[in-house]
């Protein structure tokens, strides 16, 4: 009797139960099924959009199902931060524990080509001051001409961080994101999550 062919390593993970396998292909650096508009626009359109047209990038926020965006920013010199130690596991090899509200303390000013804000503002940033330091920050640790993206769920509290903050309004600019042809999205999906584009002006 001829030898059976072994099954491959995809037809035995097929006995690993659910979330065990779930973590085994995040791990592996394989993409979370998108599941929502808001995140098909992130990574379809704006993540691949900013790996082609920034160099060094801040990623600010990690999740499970963030891991793979290491893999879309491949070639480029990619970061990541977040406050909570545990979040490290998702990030980027260049990753730094610490708060969004005080990233001039763990990067030099001036020194990222672009910074996506994603899904913070209302996650663990839930106030004015933090909102406003958060923005401060992000636009310190920017070049001129950098791009900020801010992600945030269009419900009443945070869209008031949002409408409130006088550093969003300093020195940062609406700029119509290329591919989506507009300043800011209009709410996507059930979570209403709009992305509103800025760039960092050049000091007079
Ligand atoms: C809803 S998740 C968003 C994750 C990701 N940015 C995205 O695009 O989906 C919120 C994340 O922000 C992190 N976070 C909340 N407040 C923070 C802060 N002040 N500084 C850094 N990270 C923070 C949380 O630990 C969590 O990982």
């Amino acid at each position: 009797m001829s030898p059976q062919p072994k099954p491959s390593w995809w037809k035995r993970a097929r006995h690993v139960p659910g979330r065990l396998r779930t973590r085994l292909w995040l791990l592996l650096g394989r993409p979370m099924p998108i599941t929502s508009q808001d995140r098909k626009v992130l990574e379809t359109v704006i993540l691949p959009e900013v790996a082609a047209k920034h160099h060094r990038v801040l990623f600010v926020g990690c999740e499970i199902y963030t891991a793979h965006y290491r893999t879309l920013f491949r070639r480029n010199d990619y970061h990541t931060l977040d406050y909570d130690p545990a979040k490290q596991r998702y990030g980027a090899r260049q990753h730094k524990v610490g708060s969004a509200t005080e990233l001039d303390r763990h990067y030099a000013a001036e020194w990222f080509d672009a910074v996506i804000f994603n899904g913070v503002l209302g996650y663990g940033i839930d106030d004015l001051a933090g909102a406003e330091a958060a923005i401060a920050a992000c636009r310190t640790v920017l070049k001129p001409e950098g791009l900020l993206v801010v992600g945030w769920n269009d419900r009443t509290e945070v869209r008031g961080l949002v409408e409130a903050s006088q550093e969003i309004k300093r020195g940062l600019k609406p700029v119509v994101f290329a591919p989506l042809g507009v300043v800011q999205t209009e709410p996507l999906d059930v979570g209403r999550h709009v992305y509103s584009f800025f760039v960092k002006e050049a000091e007079q």
